[in-house]
């Protein structure tokens, strides 16, 4: 079978790139849940771009599992909608054709005995077919309490066995349990299927080409870790931060709320890794070490009431148009206290950290999309200048822009041209549009790309998932026992309460 039209000569590839590029091995990816939002935006446009890329081995198959009355070839019509919609590299007919070849549907529903049979009677024709040799992972792209009823299902139809020397790897969607002890539970019933190196658990925040930035930023340069520390830091924020309000997700977010939604995974993350030390090397098993030991060091501050706010959206206005509140959203009860907005106040108690605050926010309906994490650093221990010199200077900050305009900023006070000696911020900044000429991929791209490759560097493990729910629960339990979100107008920055809980220490919301 020839390459995908990607391969070799690849339009898509930066010239002056002379790294080899890491190609999948035959084999193929079975998605559970592909008429889903997720698998129609997101799943499918990426496998579309890395076989545009020539990521992906020539006979990559790609079969859709769903209750849906559908043949292959609507299956196959679902996909090259999806893909014209949402594919971020160009449509190439050669492309599409050669990826058709290779899609299956299965109908079936997850109880279903015979679908499962089909199921496995589609791989071993696919293996026959297209070369898959096999190797297949299965994409769980379904609500928390389908995922013990499909795992035991592929484990009762033979799906998880890999005794024939191929491989089969389960990907799993958060959100991973509701708790910790549902976690665990879940943890439980897929690890009694699968060996911990065939789980991938998905965080798509860790796919995001600026994420990986951060720890190139750290530890591929000398200039910011000797002041990466509480000897200079005066607090680091975290903010995730959308326009977007919960669209048709009622059934998936209403008792769920934001800080279960973002904190718990993504945000978490993001400060694990902007607190963690330098890994030993950059394989799986020492990140994943690192990321743990600051996970197992947050200490949440005594007073919950103090430290965390939560909100909850308001009418308002976004982009010039009116905006319905949270309560009034269709399929939510109006009496609902999902927290649409959250801020929590953590402090990792280690020599590195301790007294320095980590701040993370994140909303829906707010004044615009950004996801940025800024470094504050304390002011300079003695000035030189005159008072009213520094008195328009704030503290000098390294801000990571994870999205959009993706980069990094440095702001640093500098002196105003003129007579007198007056010092104000000024920023100097590194933008990925200025400085690369290859668009970054899509987070799911290099998510899918590395569970083909077996690759679980970017995939957290149990224990950082876990140890993620013991932060939270906590602030969430605090938060069923005590009062109703703040409510804040959509279009803004969230509830006053947020600004306050940062006034009270002396410090303020960055207003990206
Ligand atoms: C998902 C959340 O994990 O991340 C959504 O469930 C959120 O609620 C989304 O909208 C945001 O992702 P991104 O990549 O657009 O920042």
């Amino acid at each position: 079978m020839a390459p995908f039209a990607g391969s070799g000569a690849n339009p898509l590839r930066d010239p002056a790139d002379r790294r080899l590029p890491r190609i999948a091995g035959p084999s193929g990816l079975v998605i559970f849940g592909v008429t889903g939002d997720l698998s129609r935006k997101k799943l499918m446009p990426a496998v579309y771009d890395l076989a545009n890329r020539g990521l992906l081995p020539p006979g990559f198959s790609l079969v859709g599992f769903a209750r849906r009355e559908w043949q292959h070839e609507d299956f196959a019509a679902e996909v090259h909608d999806a893909v014209k919609e949402h594919a971020r590299t160009p449509f190439r007919e050669e492309v599409w054709q050669q990826l058709i070849q290779g899609m299956r549907f299965v109908q079936g529903t997850f109880d279903d005995d015979d679908a499962f049979e089909r199921l496995r009677g589609t791989i071993e024709e696919l293996d026959k077919a297209q070369g898959t040799g096999g190797n297949f992972a299965f994409y769980l792209s379904v609500p928390p309490r389908s995922f013990p009823v499909v795992i035991q299902q592929l484990k009762k139809h033979g799906l998880a066995d890999q005794s024939s020397g191929s491989w089969r790897r389960a990907v799993i969607e958060k959100p991973f349990g509701h708790d910790l002890k549902s976690a665990e539970e879940l943890n439980k019933v897929v690890h009694e299927v699968f060996a911990p190196d065939q789980v991938f658990r998905i965080d798509h925040y860790l796919g995001k080409e600026t994420v990986q930035n951060i720890l190139a930023l750290r530890f591929a340069n000398t200039m910011f870790e000797p002041i990466w520390n509480r000897s200079f830091v005066d607090h680091i924020q975290i903010t995730m931060a959308e326009d977007i309000g919960i669209g048709g997700r009622a059934g998936y977010y209403d008792g769920i709320g934001a800080a279960r939604d973002v904190i718990q995974n993504h945000l978490l993350q993001l400060m694990a890794l902007m607190a963690m030390e330098e890994p030993a090397s950059f394989d799986a098993d020492a990140l994943a070490a690192e990321k743990t030991k600051v996970l197992g060091a947050v200490r949440l501050p005594k007073d919950l009431g103090l430290a965390t706010v939560r909100g909850q959206y308001a009418a308002g206005w976004q982009g010039g148009e009116k905006a319905v509140g949270y309560l009034q959203e269709e399929g939510i009860d109006a009496k609902s206290k999902t927290d649409t907005y959250a801020a929590i106040k953590l402090e990792v108690d280690n020599r590195r950290w301790a007294g320095v605050p980590f701040y993370l926010r994140t909303g829906k309906r707010l004044g615009r999309r950004v996801t940025e994490i800024a470094v504050v650093f304390q002011r300079a221990p003695h000035s030189p200048f005159d008072h009213t010199a520094t008195e328009e200077l704030g503290k000098n900050a390294i801000v990571i822009r994870v999205q959009p305009d993706e980069g990094v900023t440095v702001r640093f006070g500098s002196k105003v041209p003129g007579t007198s000696m007056e010092i104000r911020d000024v920023s100097m900044d590194f933008a990925y549009g200025e400085s690369f000429t290859e668009s970054s991929p899509e987070a799911y791209e290099r998510l899918i790309l590395d569970v083909l490759l077996g690759d679980s560097n970017l995939f957290p493990r149990t224990e950082e998932v876990e140890l993620s729910w013991q932060i939270l629960d906590p602030i969430e339990q605090y938060w069923d026992k005590n009062g109703k979100p703040a409510q804040y107008q959509s279009g803004t920055w969230g509830p006053v309460e947020a600004d306050e809980m940062l006034e009270r220490d002396g410090r303020s919301w960055r207003r990206p």
